[in-house]
């Protein structure tokens, strides 16, 4: 058996991939086009198992997509590919756009093409299952309660308009053609492989090298921050026994401001790494300009995989937060190679145009 996971040298792509090759023997197809965000580095230690097949690619390609397909007859289809950062998508929509809804809807014509050709038997037990985020349903206020799945769709950035319209295809494509669709909206994650454009690896690997942790705002915003291998396993629930058609949040029940985020992370990197004299790394938080339509706060309500399909995180705030930043004090040359080229440019331009207020 195989399945076919697109963006599979991303951040939870890859941590999705590590974990499946930990627990099962089915192949993995992985196609990815390995823009900046992908790294085929965090996908190294499963060497040359012949589990994993990687394919670079673009999931909007739908000739390649189709010729794929038709070779490696997956199962199953996990869609993790997107253009995934909020900044990135205020300074540039474009690509946001190309992938995250034309290139799904790509990857969707020829799943139909595909699933519409196989047999009885393999078209029932086939499933297509859209990763996307809680970013769809919009800011909450501070009383609101936690986004359900039947909230309303309100997306205030391209990146969650995008992910947005891509979900409306899934569900379209569901209830259209009979696709077997499954959606997870998914809460912030973090974790081992995390892109440091992100606040969390961002904050690490700032701290580090004695630069600003950059602070928008005034640091109160709130996300609902989930352990990425706790990502994972939802995924992998929602595979093996969500209901066609049905969507599911997933978040960690974990709400928590900015500045508590970055505080907490000076608090484990004073432990880990302490700095002479005592100092302590939130000496270097600075509130800089906020982000253009800064969502306030987002929380997810993920009472019904729990109580449907009976999953739960595993893993504290404070336990993650260890391990993710111990994984980044011990893994130097992966931080030093994506520090580099397009990262580095992007960097100087984003931080300096935000600069302090
Ligand atoms: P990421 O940016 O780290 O990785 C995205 C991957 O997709 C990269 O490897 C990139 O090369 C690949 N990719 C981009 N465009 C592609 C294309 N056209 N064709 C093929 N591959 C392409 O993102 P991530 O944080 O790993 O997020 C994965 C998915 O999870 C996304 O769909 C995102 O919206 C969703 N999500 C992320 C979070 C989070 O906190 N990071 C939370 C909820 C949901
Ligand atoms: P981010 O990691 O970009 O995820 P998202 O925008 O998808 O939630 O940002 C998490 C929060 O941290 C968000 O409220 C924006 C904030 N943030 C900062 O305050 N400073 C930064 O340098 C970055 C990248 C984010």
């Amino acid at each position: 058996m195989t399945i076919l996971v697109t963006g599979g040298a991303g951040f939870i792509g890859s941590n999705f991939i590590l974990d499946w090759a930990a627990d099962s023997d089915e192949v993995v197809v992985n196609v990815d086009k390995l823009t900046y965000a992908g790294n085929l580095k965090n996908l190294s230690s499963l060497g040359g198992d012949c589990r994993h097949v990687f394919v670079k690619g673009d999931i909007g390609n739908v000739e390649l997509m189709s010729t794929l397909l038709s070779q490696h007859k997956p199962r199953a289809i996990l869609n993790f590919a997107a253009e995934s950062h909020v900044d990135r998508s205020i300074h540039g929509p474009a690509d946001f756009i190309e992938t995250n809804v034309v290139g799904t809807f790509g990857l969707l014509e020829s799943t139909r093409a595909y699933w519409s050709a196989l047999p009885d038997a393999e078209k029932i037990a086939f499933r297509f299952l859209h990763v996307s985020t809680d970013e769809v349903y919009g800011s909450l206020e501070k009383d609101d309660a936690a986004f359900r799945e039947d909230s309303r769709y309100a997306p205030n950035s391209p990146y969650s308009a995008s992910k947005a319209a891509s979900d409306h295809l899934v569900r379209a494509y569901h209830h259209t053609y009979g696709l077997p669709v499954l959606t997870t909206n998914c809460s912030n994650n973090y974790g081992p492989f995390h892109f440091p454009e992100k606040l969390i690896p961002l904050c690490i690997l700032n701290a580090l090298s004695g630069k600003d942790l950059p602070i928008y705002g005034d640091g109160q915003q709130i996300r609902d921050w989930l352990y990425v291998k706790d990502h994972c396993a939802a995924i992998r629930r929602v595979l093996e026994c969500g209901v066609l058609g049905e969507t599911y949040n997933i978040g960690g029940w974990n709400e928590k401001t900015n500045l508590e985020v970055v505080k907490a992370l000076c608090g484990v990197l004073d432990e880990l790494k302490p700095l002479a004299g005592a100092r302590s790394y939130a000496h270097q938080i600075t509130f800089v300009r906020d982000r253009p339509g800064h969502d306030r706060r987002y929380a997810i309500d993920a009472n019904k995989i729990a109580t449907e399909l009976g999953w739960t995180p595993k893993e504290t705030f404070e336990a993650g937060l260890r391990k993710t930043v111990q994984w980044y004090l011990e893994h130097q040359e992966w931080v030093n190679e994506v520090s580099t080229g397009a990262y580095r440019v992007w960097m100087n331009a984003h931080y300096k145009v935000e600069s302090r207020s």
